[in-house]
């Protein structure tokens, strides 16, 4: 599976740490930064990741920051991008069976990395359901279009 990653400098150690875990696993990692700790606006990093996804390069990616907080808000303002940002197992699960989520968002200073290691293994190791969590999920991207 391709994936993207991401990170802002409070996110840096964290997404290195996870990128060599997924590497290990043979997972296709496209790292879209940071590729240091100098300080930078996560947006940005949202941005890049994001883009990796709408153009096909991978169809889900994690970001990650000081409390996953930014990153997720960031993100689920790009057109076709549903973001959760998850800090237990449960919800991973929950945002691709239900949510069919497109990416991760991961808090490096909220959540330490045996468990944000748990959690992601729980989001990429489940299926969107479909059926009625099509229905909910095709609502939401009305509601990103304006149609509703
Ligand atoms: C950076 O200091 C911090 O604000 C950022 O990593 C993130 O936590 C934002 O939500």
């Amino acid at each position: 599976m391709k994936l993207g990653i991401g990170c802002d400098h409070g996110g840096f150690e964290l997404k290195e740490e996870l990128k060599r875990r997924l590497c290990a696993e043979g997972y296709e990692v496209t790292d879209q930064g940071v590729y240091d700790q100098n300080e930078v606006d996560y947006p940005d990093i949202a941005k890049i990741t994001a883009d990796g996804i709408r153009n096909g390069e991978y169809e889900k990616a994690i970001l990650v920051c000081g409390t996953g907080i930014g990153m997720s808000i960031a993100a689920n303002k790009i057109s076709g991008i549903r973001a959760a940002l998850c800090c237990d197992c449960f919800s991973a699960r929950m945002a691709r069976e239900h949510n069919d989520a497109n990416v991760i968002a991961l808090g490096a200073r909220t959540t330490g990395v045996e468990l944000a290691w748990e959690i992601l293994r729980s989001y990429l190791n489940a299926e969107f359901l479909g059926g009625k969590h099509t229905v909910r999920v095709n609502k939401i991207m009305q509601l990103e279009k304006g149609e509703v």
